[in-house]
Parts: structure tokens; sequence; C-alpha cells
């Protein structure tokens, strides 16, 4: 691109022909219908029964009913204008067990979804993992457990023959980080195991499980079709510019952004990421051939941004118990940076507790892209929490989602401006759902839900942002 190509773009705020307008959700926390037609529990079932474990005791079960109500919510998806929808396929509604056969009825349901999607002129894309591990196979050792990585990919293979022909774009695993860090690490997600160790072997298999899913699909997609995975990649600053608060960034950095980036885009983990793990792991669940598995070819890569995180080393009094924004527990999600303090960025900050600060999309963009020529870039998920209110007049209004999401969107223009190539945005999220160890106390959605009735309920968010998808273009 030539400066001269770049000036209309910044001068109207207009993003490029063919930027996808997306809505992101996922199957445990939208879906309901939890025993319905064969589908079994998933970590996530087991985790949410488990007291103690979510907010007030809330489940899934439930949830906000898309599982019956889909047809209703493509509605709503077309009102806001979106041309792409970012879901998650149940693996336990697929493969109950997680091995052998897959169940008709619920690869079913995701046909039904997809053809009404693409009849309403929506692009589909798929995620085969965002977090909900048939409860079998983390009975059989869960992602610690190398097979895991291998069910992954034979599941990966059956989605891909039953929905290739109409599904374009597929991603592997949503925010792996998260499955092993918070799963296995700090406890505070299914299936709440808290072992540093189990941590990192279930990244290992995770990055495994994400290589031989990509060859599973491959093999099974028709030519054409765009392979992705989406991480939560942390935006991270340091407190100071002191050697130690650098050297807890450099820390994160390694057990956050490049044990993931490593594997999959270079094909080897980090050096130093493995002396940081030494005292804890030989890493030898590493076998040989494994990180040529890991590295594969990919279309493009999903970036998941919600908040940039401000580190520096522990100093004496550095309060534990730990909270870095994903909820309390006494155990570190970070094994080998255990003596790293999380501080909070000054400013605004959601119902969440996360500071708003677009400057760290920007920044976070240039550096992957900047790292990876040639890698198209996809926003799948940004957006924010906020007590959202039903007015007397039965309107949501958000002006304060609407500035988070207009900012964020400015540094995304920024950043393509800038050089960095990135093809679309994915609103997290279309509907107020389950948040995880929140349960329904915190509403995403650009589409309000009262969860006694299900009501949907476009908040001004969601009419913002159909104006925005439909000119392409950022309002002053
Ligand atoms: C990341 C996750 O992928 C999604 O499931 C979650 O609800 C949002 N972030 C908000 O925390």
């Amino acid at each position: 691109m030539t400066a001269s190509d770049s000036l209309p773009l910044t001068a109207t705020r207009r993003f490029p022909p063919g930027f996808l307008w997306g809505a992101a959700t996922a199957a445990y926390q939208i879906e309901g219908a939890a025993a319905e037609d064969g589908r079994t529990p998933s970590i996530w079932d087991t985790f949410s029964h488990t007291p103690g474990k979510v907010f007030e005791g809330h489940t899934g079960d439930v949830a906000v009913d898309h599982y019956h109500r889909f047809h209703d919510d493509v509605r709503l998806m077309a009102d806001m204008g979106l041309t792409a929808y970012r879901f998650s396929v149940s693996w336990s509604r697929v493969q109950p067990t997680g091995r052998g056969p897959a169940v008709q009825k619920g690869l079913d349901f995701y046909r039904r979804l997809v053809d009404d999607l693409l009849a309403h002129g929506i692009e589909p894309v798929l995620t085969l993992y965002h977090w909900d591990l048939p409860q079998e196979l983390e009975d059989a050792g869960g992602w610690p457990h190398r097979a895991t990585a291998e069910r992954f990919a034979e599941y990966a293979g059956i989605v891909a023959r039953a929905l290739g022909d109409r599904v374009g774009r597929w991603t592997t695993l949503n925010e792996p980080w998260c499955t092993a860090f918070l799963g296995y690490g700090s406890g505070v997600h299914a299936p709440g195991r808290t072992d540093p160790v189990a941590a990192l072997r279930a990244a290992h298999h995770l990055n495994l499980g994400h290589g031989l899913a990509v060859q599973a699909l491959r093999a099974a997609l028709p030519p054409g079709a765009e392979t992705s995975v989406s991480l939560n990649l942390h935006e991270l600053r340091p407190l100071t510019s002191a050697p130690g608060d650098l050297d807890a960034v450099r820390r994160i950095d390694a057990v956050g952004n490049r044990i993931w980036l490593g594997p999959m885009l270079k094909g080897a983990y980090p050096e130093d990421l493995l002396r940081d793990t030494a005292h804890l792991t030989d890493w030898g669940f590493v076998r040989p051939g494994d990180l040529t598995d890991t590295n594969q070819v990919l279309d493009s890569l999903g970036i998941n941004y919600y908040t940039p995180t401000l580190v520096a080393a522990a100093r004496e009094g550095d309060a534990a118990p730990r909270n870095d924004g994903h909820g309390a527990s006494a155990y570190s999600p970070w094994p080998g940076s255990e003596d790293v303090a999380f501080h909070q960025p000054p400013g605004e900050r959601t119902a969440m507790g996360w500071a708003i600060d677009p400057t760290g999309l920007y920044d976070l963009l240039l550096r992957v892209a900047g790292e990876n020529p040639g890698l198209p870039l996809l926003i799948t998920e940004n957006g924010a929490a906020f007590e959202d209110e039903v007015g007397a007049d039965g309107t949501v209004h958000d002006p304060r989602r609407v500035a988070y999401v207009h900012g964020h969107l400015e540094a995304v223009h920024r950043a393509i401006a800038d050089g960095a190539d990135v093809r679309g945005y994915f609103l997290w999220s279309l509907l107020d759902n389950f948040e995880w160890a929140y349960g329904y106390a915190k509403r995403f959605g650009a589409v309000h839900v009262d969860y006694e009735t299900q009501a949907r309920t476009p908040k001004s968010t969601a009419n913002w942002y159909a104006g925005v998808a439909r000119s392409g273009e950022l309002p002053a």
C-alpha cells in the first residue's frame, strides 16, 4: 500500500471493502438445551453444577435458549446488519463421549443454523472448541493428557465433513490460554484443577490439538476453506521501566502469548519460557515431531482483546490471593511467573473491572502484524460488560458500550491505516449470556436478554452497530 492509497481510508474512517462486520457467541454461553437430543455433560455442566464454582449457582442448562430460538436470533443479526457470525459447536452435542460416531441430531442443529445464516447473507465463522470439553474426556485425563489432542482432531474431521459444504471459515480453539491456565492452573474455570504442571501439559496438548485439527480440517474441507485460531493475546505494559518490571512483561509475554504464537506460527517454544518453568517440568511431554504438527499454515489469526494488562515484579506487601481480572483464586494462572504482580491500569473500567484502553488494541495489532507479515488478522472478540437497565419505555440505552466499541473500532481503523491487515471485527457478544464464573451477572450483549422471559431487546449498541456495518464507515 502506498501513502496516497492509505490517505482516503484515514480521512473518511471508511473500512476496506469486504471487511467482516460480525458478532460472536459460544455454545455453552447461549444454547441451553443441555440434555436434549443426545447431548451429555461437558466440563462446564459439571463445574457449574458444583456448589461454589459459579456466581449464585448459575448454570448453562437453559442459558438464553438459543437452541430453540436460533431462528429469531438470526433475524436479530440481520437487523444488526451483520455480515458474519462467529459461534461455537458444542462437542458434547455432536460427539457426546468425545469419541466414536457423531449424533446426527446435534449436527442437524448446526446445519439448520448455518443454512439460516446463509439465507440472510451472513457468513458463518465456526469455532470447534470454546471450552466445553465432553466430561468423559476430562475423566480420561483432559487436556493435560495427550489423547485429548487426538480426539479433538477426530471431532474436527467429523464437523468438517458434516458442514464443510456450507461453512467457509473454521477456527480450531478459542482462547487456549483460558483453557490451560484458568481451567488447570488457577481453577476459576472448568474443570477447576489447580496444578501448574497440568496447566503446562494442557497448553502443549492444546497446541498439538490445534495443529492436528488444522490437518484434519484441510483433509476434509473443500479448497478455499479458511482455518484459523482465536487467541486472547495479552497486551502487556510494565508498571515502571525498572529492569524487574520489564522482566515481568517478558515472563508474562512468554507464558501468556509466545507459548501459543511460538508453536503455532514458528514451530518452537520460546527458550525463555522453558527456562522460566524448568523448576516445574522438563517439558518431556513434547515429543519429537510435535512442533511440526503444531506449526500449520493458517489463513488468518483471530485476536480477542478487551483490556491491557499492567504488570510489575512483585514487591513486598503485594496482595495474595490473586485477581488478575479473571476471578480470585489462591492459585496462579501463570506457572513459573508467580512472582509477577498485576496492577489496575488507571482510568475508566467496565463492569468486569477491566480498564478501557483502545490504544492497547492498536499496539497489539501493530505488534502481531509486524511479527507476522502476510498473515491476515481478525478481531474475533472485543466488547464490554456494563450494568444495563431496561428503561421505563422498554428500551436499553447503553451509551458507554457504544463509546467502547466506537473507540476500539477507531483503533482498528488506525491500525489498518498503519499497515495491519485486519479483515474483520466481531463484537462480543450478540446477546447477554452466561459469563462463565460470573454466571448471568455480567452483560456483554448488543441485545439485552430478560432471563425470566427470554425476551430480546436490542440495546442502543445494536442500532449504532447496524449503522456502521451497513455504511462500512465510522460516524464522527
Ligand atoms: C472471552 C471468551 O472467549 C468469552 O467466552 C467471554 O465471554 C468473553 N471473553 C468475556 O469475558
